[in-house]
């Protein structure tokens, strides 16, 4: 049955023009329509749980690694410890770029931005590994391998090329957390700071079918490469109301500039109506889950290696906010403490974004692998609110446009 039917001539077509019943409501932005059956993760908005395989995030936020975290993800069990150290010695193995993959990313002009260069870097190797048999595990598992060894590898590659020098070589004595900041940077990460970043790791790795993820299934039900399933993902999650919210968040924290100046801004927002970064979530109604570990996760980094006035602001901003906007569910989303924390690790604004996807690039495989084994092409109907027997008009008899309002 449709509902949305204002201005519509309501038919739901696809090429031919046999007129198809339609099997739900029209939903904008899909909101509330399963796409998939999964039983990768699990979120319940009003209760503020998210799970990975079952398993609480609170609980492998504390107790697991990211490696371990994306093992269970993608092959859907927690490995025994010589599976672990297999699934970590190979990745080890593969976070070398070739030659080749550096001097197409040295042509990138440097004023891109570093979410561009990824996707382009992600695309582009499937040029470098063509082979495509989707149908072999042994492929499936060279390309979970690949993906994740390289992408952070590419991403401090791109860092690196921007500001004129070489990339870093990755160090085969320092876990996946710590290699990366390292090759940020080319110094050993405080081991606070490295564990802290495998915990960010952890949190960003998988979130159900949001609209990064719904593009990497859409991408894989064509039977395409996993380097184009990726590529695509990270296209999705550059947009400033996905992946791109956390970097906002730090120019919105700016632009206040203090706690005092929280209110007037929140007042502001709500009278414009426009959105305060960080806050609100398309699932959550309540303080998502990861916020509240980021948060803590935040505490700990400044204790140790230093304060950070705009967390003050922060901490306002959500004070303020959860009073003027609370009763419409709008709290803390990951984006709004995840900030602060690659900003104290010494991540640039403009990588945070990038860092969110070296981290779903697990959930993404996750999806990818489990889209394979039940696939079928996504192909949704469209409800049409064109003309029909329009007839073409010769340029030189073609009138002004009337534009609709
Ligand atoms: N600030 C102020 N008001 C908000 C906000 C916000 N951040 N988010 C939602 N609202 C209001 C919105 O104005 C609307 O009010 P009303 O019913 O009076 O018109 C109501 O809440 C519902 O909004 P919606 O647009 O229907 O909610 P949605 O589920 O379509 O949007 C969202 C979800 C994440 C796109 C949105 O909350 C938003 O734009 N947030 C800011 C950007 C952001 O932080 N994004 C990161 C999302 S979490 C990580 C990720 O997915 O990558």
């Amino acid at each position: 049955m449709v509902t949305q039917t204002d201005n519509l001539n309501v038919q739901a077509t696809d090429e031919s023009t046999t007129p198809r019943a339609l099997v739900c409501d029209f939903r904008p932005g899909l909101e509330g329509v399963p796409a998939v059956q999964s039983s990768i993760s699990y979120v319940d908005g009003k209760a503020g749980i998210l799970e990975y395989r079952g398993i609480p995030i609170e609980e492998l936020a504390t107790r697991s690694t990211f490696l371990e975290t994306s093992f269970l993800l993608i092959w859907g069990y927690l490995p025994t410890e010589a599976e672990l150290a297999e699934f970590q010695h190979d990745i080890q193995f593969h976070r070398r770029l070739k030659f080749r993959i550096r001097d197409m990313m040295k042509c990138f002009p440097e004023s891109g931005h570093p979410m561009d260069a990824l996707q382009a870097s992600a695309a582009a190797l499937g040029l470098f590994y063509s082979r495509r048999a989707l149908l072999d595990p042994s492929y499936i598992r060279a390309a979970v391998i690949r993906l994740l060894a390289k992408i952070p590898t590419m991403t401090a590659a791109f860092q690196m090329i921007r500001k004129g020098n070489d990339p870093i070589q990755p160090r085969d004595d320092l876990d996946y957390a710590a290699n990366f900041l390292y090759m940020l940077s080319e110094r050993e990460p405080d081991p606070l700071a490295a564990r802290v970043f495998d915990t960010c790791l952890t949190l960003h790795a998988e979130h159900t079918i949001n609209a990064s993820t719904f593009s990497a299934l859409v991408t894989a039900s064509t039977m395409t490469d996993p380097y184009a399933v990726v590529a695509s993902a990270v296209g999705t999650l550059a947009g400033p109301l996905h992946g791109g919210a956390n970097e906002e968040v730090i120019e919105m924290l700016e632009a206040i500039g203090s706690v005092e100046a929280v209110e007037g801004f929140v007042d502001r927002a709500i009278a414009e109506k426009s959105r305060i970064m960080g806050f609100g979530h398309r699932v959550y109604k309540v303080k998502d889950p990861r916020a509240t570990i980021l948060q803590q996760l935040a505490e700990q980094l400044f204790d140790s290696l230093g304060h950070d006035r705009h967390y003050d602001i922060a901490l306002e901003l959500e004070r303020v906010v959860a009073d003027r906007l609370g009763h419409k569910g709008i709290y803390p989303n990951v984006d709004f403490y995840s900030g602060l924390v690659y900003r104290r690790l010494g991540i640039p604004t403009d990588l945070f974004t990038p860092v969110f996807a070296i981290a779903r690039v697990s959930g993404w495989l996750a999806h990818w692998r489990e889209q394979l084994a039940a696939n079928r092409i996504f192909r949704p109907t469209q409800l049409y609110g064109g003309e029909h027997g329009v007839h073409y008009v010769p340029i030189d008899e073609r009138g002004p446009v009337q534009l609709a309002p």
